[in-house]
């Protein structure tokens, strides 16, 4: 069976950088992996060209077996829900009419069925954003605004999630609940790909971790093959001390040289 995402030899140039560089990665149902990889590896445009918002200037990206590009956007969002890294709301909406464009692609919010209004609910529960459902979106706060937009993005029900650091503004304990909410979608035979800076969350709750540096895919596999010290030196320019046990992962991180 065709992968739910196979980006195949992808390079992406944006103006005259190239900032993707031969990727190429196969995504199956059942998987949450974490996108790691310092500040402009290419994470978040490897995110949008997967999404088919940015195209490919070489190589494929299939859904499915079916080439993106080939989709309509309504059918690609039936496919695949994106949470995007900048997330800013100017408009006078509240939450729940931003969780409700993630089912757009249904007739939501236009014309609200009964199947889109308990996704919307479903969703706003699971990302901890029931409470907020009426308040203005734009009076949120950085981390409930955060949690609103995941729900929007978990309220398409995708077979596929890529979360462009869907944990970033979050407190530590919405950090744990938002990774264990998408280890269970991938456990349910979804999939997640997600950008992320804390290597010790993404070792304990991604079955796999593509490591990405200056746009090329530097490492990929499990958690354990890919934090060693010699990655995260050569590409994160750190020392680092790991132990990946049962129990959970014990990473300790020095500047180089100290
Ligand atoms: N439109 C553009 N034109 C030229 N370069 C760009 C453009 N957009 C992004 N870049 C560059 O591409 C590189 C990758 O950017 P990207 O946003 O994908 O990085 P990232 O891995 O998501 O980083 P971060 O961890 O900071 O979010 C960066 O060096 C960035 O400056
Ligand atoms: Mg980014």
């Amino acid at each position: 069976m065709s992968a739910l995402l196979s980006l195949q030899e992808v390079s992406v140039w944006l103006g005259a950088r190239r900032v993707i560089s031969n990727a190429s990665l196969d995504i199956n149902r059942g998987e949450f992996v974490g996108l790691i990889g310092p500040n402009g590896a290419g994470k978040s445009t490897l995110l949008k060209t997967a999404a088919g918002l940015l195209p490919a200037s070489a190589g494929a990206c299939l859904s499915a077996g079916a080439p993106l590009r080939s989709l309509t956007a309504p059918e690609r969002a039936r496919r695949i829900a994106y949470l995007p890294q900048a997330r800013p709301v100017f408009w006078s909406v509240t939450a729940r009419e931003i969780v409700a464009l993630g089912r757009f692609s249904f007739g939501a919010p236009l014309g609200e069925a009964p199947r889109d209004a308990a996704a919307i609910d479903r969703a706003m529960d699971e990302a901890g954003a029931a409470q907020f459902a009426d308040r203005p979106a734009a009076d949120l706060s950085g981390g409930e605004l955060a949690r609103v937009h995941l729900a929007r993005a978990l309220a398409g029900e995708t077979p596929l999630l890529l979360a462009d650091e869907p944990i970033a503004a979050l407190d530590p304990a919405h950090q744990l609940s938002v990774m264990a909410l998408l280890r269970a979608k991938t456990d349910e035979g979804r999939a997640v790909i997600a950008a992320l800076h804390d290597l010790s969350l993404a070792a304990r709750y991604c079955t796999r971790l593509v490591m990405l540096g200056g746009g090329h895919v530097a490492a990929d596999g499990t958690p354990k093959d890919v934090l060693t010290p010699s990655l995260l030196h050569e590409i994160f320019n750190v020392d680092a001390a790991i132990n990946i046990t049962q129990d959970g992962p014990d990473i300790r991180l020095r500047p180089l040289g100290n």
